[in-house]
């Protein structure tokens, strides 16, 4: 192959055959091509595009340049969803067990947080005992007997992303559509799955900060995992605001449980409304995943009807039960995940941040939120950074809410006295409080 040749093509615009797409995944894996050459070659997809046909070349050479999960045959499809981020974006936590439970297998290989987007990953770390690597043949057996896991992704799966990706972050070529969808759908496609449920986030904190852009990614997405033969579907979800009342990887955990304990458990009383209601978004989330995977794989005749049905399953109590079976499963330690579950924090300090005045909360910025969170040191200013997954925030008060002078906005766990005050003042500008009460803001705002 002449490297040289390709990239040159592919600066003046022209079009790459999928074998030759093929061959410089190998060659690049294999250390063939310098990175120097790749780098100028990745710079020529930034301005040239690729063509569909080429994307998709691109995504299977990238998913096969390595470990492709391998399940027995099983009347149970292979499911997953996938979310481009968000900040309190729990949803994985409770959607797996709920989706083993409506009799879905479900091989979730997650990701770490990076900048203000927190990683599934770093969330169930701070589950004492939680195993979140895994060797291929683990992953398949605890599919096959519990019905699902969340873990990373082996060293052996998709080498080709790790070493694009790491590249892309240093040569200014990560906001490349072609190159975002090869990148998630060579990892999901992985997995071997029969359907998929994508969340592209829009909004404030999300990846794409308006809904057209959110679109693009998701219909390019979704044309290429059909063409994969893997049934997919896009959310268009609202990301100005947190998901749930509750950012930080410890607070996140927690928080799911809640959801996940909904329908079996006493309302705490700790507020005027019960943990559904607050947890409305979050619970909403949870259930549309499922309930279009339940249309995608024919398991259900509608969406309405699905939804129903993973409702029907939430309440039952059974995602909860399997929510600890797939702990055990990964190794956690139950008696001391329930004693961390009962303290009502695990940070050194809390603070509470107060309403000044009455009115309804008309704004609870997500990108401020989870600014303040990372710094805190919830989350990674690099790859390298160590988190500290007891610190966030919790109690949020949410757009809609009513308010009154000293009604609580949020409460702010830190490591230290200092890290809680000093980001009081910056929590405090993440919150707009009107005299009469916004417009609902649509959480789904499109399926594609
Ligand atoms: N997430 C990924 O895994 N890859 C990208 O390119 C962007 C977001």
């Amino acid at each position: 192959m002449n490297f040289l040749a390709l990239l040159e093509r592919k600066r003046d615009g022209q079009q790459l055959a999928p074998g030759q797409i093929r061959q410089v995944i190998q060659a690049y894996v294999a250390g063939q091509i310098p990175e120097y050459q790749m780098a100028a070659f990745l710079m020529a997809v930034y301005f040239r595009g690729l063509r569909d046909a080429e994307t998709t070349a691109l995504t299977l050479a990238m998913r096969d340049s390595g470990e492709v999960l391998q399940f027995p045959k099983d009347h149970r499809p292979l499911v997953d969803k996938h979310s481009t981020g968000g900040v309190g974006d729990k949803v994985s936590l409770p959607l797996v067990p709920l989706l083993a439970c409506l009799g879905f297998r479900v091989p979730m290989i997650s990701g770490r947080g990076l900048g203000i987007t927190g990683g599934t990953l770093d969330k169930l770390e701070s589950i004492p005992g939680f195993q979140t690597m895994l060797p291929a043949e683990r992953i398949v057996e605890t599919v096959q007997t519990v019905g699902c896991v969340i873990c990373g992704q082996t060293d052996r799966m998709v080498p080709a992303d790790k070493k694009l990706y790491a590249l892309r972050d240093v040569t200014g070529t990560v906001p490349s559509i072609p190159l975002i969808v090869a990148s998630i759908m060579s990892k999901k496609l992985a997995e071997n799955l029969d359907a998929l449920v994508l969340d592209v986030k829009f909004g404030r904190a999300a990846f794409m900060q308006t809904k057209a852009e959110a679109r693009k990614l998701a219909k390019a997405m979704v044309a290429l995992g059909n063409r994969c033969g893997v049934n997919t579907r896009a959310l268009l979800t609202n990301m100005d605001a947190p998901i749930g009342r509750a950012a930080g990887n410890w607070l996140e955990v927690k928080e799911a449980v809640e959801l996940l304990d909904c329908g079996t458990v006493e309302p705490p009383g700790r507020f005027n409304d019960s943990p559904i209601q607050r947890l409305n978004d979050l619970r909403e989330l949870v259930l549309s995943c499922a309930a279009h995977l339940l249309v995608q794989t024919r398991m259900a005749k509608s969406f309405k009807h699905a939804y129903k049905q993973a409702e029907e399953c939430l309440k039952s109590g059974a995602p909860r039960r399997k929510w600890d079976e797939m702990l055990a499963a990964q190794g956690a330690d139950l008696a001391e995940f329930n004693r961390k579950l009962a303290r009502d924090h695990t940070a050194p300090v809390v603070l509470e941040l107060k309403s000044g005045r009455a009115g309804f909360i008309s704004k609870c910025d997500a990108r401020i939120i989870g600014e303040v969170i990372r710094d805190l040191g919830a989350g990674r200013l690099t790859k390298e950074s160590k988190i500290d997954h007891d610190v966030g925030v919790d109690r949020l008060a949410k757009p809609g809410d009513k308010v009154q002078p000293g009604s609580v906005l949020c409460r702010i766990h830190a490591a230290t006295a200092a890290a809680a005050e000093s980001a009081l003042p910056r929590l405090y500008e993440a919150f707009a409080i009107s005299a009469r009460q916004p417009a609902a803001s649509q959480l789904v705002a499109g399926v594609i």
